[in-house]
């Protein structure tokens, strides 16, 4: 299943969170080499990675196998403070109903692109089933462009916000993407979900963290 972690439910998550951060430690620094994150006790974390951060992670029983982060762009995140340049044609989308969604990833074993990506499908489904529930319009990604037709094709109608740019030897792109029912059902066919998967476990009221 796929869990809302938020300021308000984190206590409950304590143990998953940190393997979170453990995985992506792992993966960001160690498989990714990605530069301008922090490095603390083997967990990786970055600029946004506090109460206003929510986490869609994926677990398999307690055991976190895929996460992601969604972060809300009327704060400085991350699209404006690291790689603006990447939203120079449109300008950066900003509002309390838009939220920027990063890091998403599945653990080694869990990989299956090539075979249907069911832990990233799982993840893309859950976060977009939350993002409606919480009456979420929009979505801005920052992505590498190999993702471009991997996105298009679960029926995603992207909005580029500038050119690719070069960051670190990789071709990034910054888009927007408009949300509505037909976006999950597009994407729940493209992976084949029939069900929910999301779990808000501990969350009284909305589990976004909004800012007008
Ligand atoms: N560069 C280029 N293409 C990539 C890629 C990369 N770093 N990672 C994945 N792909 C493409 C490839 O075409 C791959 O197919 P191939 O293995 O036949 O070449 C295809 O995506 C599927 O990759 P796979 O990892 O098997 O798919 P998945 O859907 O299960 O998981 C990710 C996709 C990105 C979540 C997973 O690869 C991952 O966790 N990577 C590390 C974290 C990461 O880089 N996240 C994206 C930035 S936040």
């Amino acid at each position: 299943m796929i869990h809302v972690i938020t300021a308000e439910n984190r206590d409950l998550y304590k143990d998953a969170l940190r393997q979170h951060h453990r995985i992506r430690h792992e993966i960001y620094i160690g498989e990714r080499h990605w530069n301008g994150l922090q490095s603390r006790d083997g967990l990786e974390f970055d600029n946004f990675d506090n109460t206003n951060a929510t986490y869609v992670l994926a677990l398999e029983g307690d055991r976190v196998i895929g996460g992601s982060r969604l972060y809300p762009t009327a704060l400085p995140h991350m699209l404006d403070q690291v790689c603006p340049a990447l939203a120079e044609v449109k300008g950066i989308p900003r509002g309390p109903d838009i939220f920027e969604w990063t890091r998403i990833f599945a653990i080694k074993e869990r990989r299956e692109g090539r075979f249907g990506g069911k832990v990233v499908g799982n993840i893309l489904c859950a976060g977009l089933e939350f993002c409606l529930a919480e009456g979420v319009t929009a979505l801005s990604l920052v992505f590498e462009a190999w993702w471009l037709p991997r996105l298009q094709s679960h029926g995603w109608i992207i909005k580029p916000l500038g050119l690719p740019g070069l960051i670190d030897g990789e071709w990034w792109l910054a888009a927007m993407l408009p949300i509505n029912e037909n976006i999950l059902a597009a994407t729940r066919a493209h992976y084949g979900i029939t069900e929910r998967l999301l779990v808000r476990q501990g969350l009284s009221g909305p589990g976004l963290r909004r800012v007008a």
